[in-house]
């Protein structure tokens, strides 16, 4: 089906919109992106719907020495759960795949009497789904990921202050070879009447 769209701009960015698929970390090389990219990701982030601007979220970007400390929080989250050896090291590799893995921290208010947490959650996504996107637009591979580390207190703790939460990283960098193809999903199992 042609990509529907008022503008040649607009049919651009959709069919773009509509090409993002996920890449993971061991798929990603340098170059990662620069701190440019990263800005106009975070700007991207911060269109996503958010009821009174709560901005319930913030980003912790790691390249270079914050990934090695990525790394070593890995490598101990192994350590405590009974790893050694070559399975230590895949704990580090995971932490090394991606150039630049940017870590996603909610900032949820549940004593806000206007925005419900379920509103500041709902931001949250969208802006990890606008991050991304803007990553796929800039050209680059990116995959959230979360899982039982972004879950584990030492981890999370290195990452937030009081209140706030690690959702998990969104790891980015280049592809050095082509994604998998996906199937798609068709659009009538969430497009519905009312
Ligand atoms: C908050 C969040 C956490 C996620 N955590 C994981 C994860 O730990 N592992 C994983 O394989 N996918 C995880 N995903 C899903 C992937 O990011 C991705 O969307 C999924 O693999 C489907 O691929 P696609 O984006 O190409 O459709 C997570 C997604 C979100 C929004």
């Amino acid at each position: 089906m042609p990509v529907p769209g008022a503008t040649p701009e607009g049919r651009e960015a959709l069919r773009l919109l509509l090409t993002r698929y996920s890449v993971s970390a061991k798929h990603l090389r340098e170059p990662g992106p620069g701190d440019d990219e990263l800005w106009a990701m975070a700007m991207a982030a911060l269109r996503a719907p958010d009821h009174e601007k709560r901005v319930p979220f913030r980003f912790a970007v790691a390249r270079g020495e914050g990934l090695e400390r990525l790394a070593a929080l890995f490598v101990d989250y192994g350590r405590r759960h009974g790893k050694a050896g070559p399975d230590l090291e895949r704990e580090r590799e995971k932490a090394m795949q991606a150039p630049v893995v940017v870590a996603v921290i909610a900032r949820i208010n549940p004593g806000d009497d206007v925005v419900p947490v379920h509103e500041q959650w709902t931001t949250v996504g969208g802006a990890i789904a606008n991050a991304v996107n803007a990553l796929h637009f800039m050209g680059y591979g990116a995959k959230m990921v979360a899982g039982a580390r972004a879950s584990d207190p030492a981890i999370a703790a290195a990452h937030c202050v009081e209140g706030e939460i690690l959702v998990g990283w969104i790891a980015a960098g280049t592809m050095h070879e082509p994604a998998k193809a996906r199937g798609e999903i068709d659009p009538s199992c969430v497009l519905g009447r009312f």
